[in-house]
């Protein structure tokens, strides 16, 4: 990674120094710019510059995504940080309060996944040892579609 110069340093960096910085490529920085994930301004040379905060919001928007948050609270999350300021730890920490019940749940069910991967997930299809007991008859089926015991919601 190259040196930081003045401009970097100062706050703002083109889009080329985000997506080599964040490892997103350019176009997805774009993406979340248009769907109002990020913003930026023109310089007087019309080149799009980001403030340094941007770093973060990409970088949070990259891990969350891959952790399959949908955009959606993505950015619902991030509307929570103030504008046209470059957000606090105290700002950070209300975000994280806010989408605390989201990411536990994600949790929550990615442990049942895992804890259950090798047991009856109550799917109908009977072929584990444990269905007789955990799902005899498949009588789970009634309580609607799906693996009720990994996923019951
Ligand atoms: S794993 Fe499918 S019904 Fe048990």
């Amino acid at each position: 990674m190259k040196k930081i110069n003045a401009g970097e340093l100062n706050g703002e960096l083109g889009v080329g120094e985000v997506a080599e910085r964040s490892g997103v490529a350019v176009s997805a920085i774009h993406f979340y710019e248009a769907k109002g994930l990020l913003t930026s301004w023109r310089n007087a040379g019309n080149q799009r510059r980001y403030p340094r905060e941007a770093l973060r919001r990409v970088s949070i928007i990259k891990v969350a995504q891959r952790l399959g948050l949908p955009l959606g609270s993505i950015k619902a999350a991030l509307d929570s940080l103030p504008k046209g300021r470059t957000p606090t730890d105290q700002d950070w920490r209300k975000l994280s309060i806010r989408w605390q019940s989201e990411l536990d749940e994600r949790i929550t069910k990615l442990t049942r996944l895992r804890e259950q991967l090798t047991g009856c997930i109550g799917c109908g299809c009977l072929s584990m040892k444990q269905c007789p007991l955990r799902n005899p008859g498949d009588e789970l089926a009634e309580q609607g579609p799906g693996p009720r015991l990994l996923d019951p919601s």
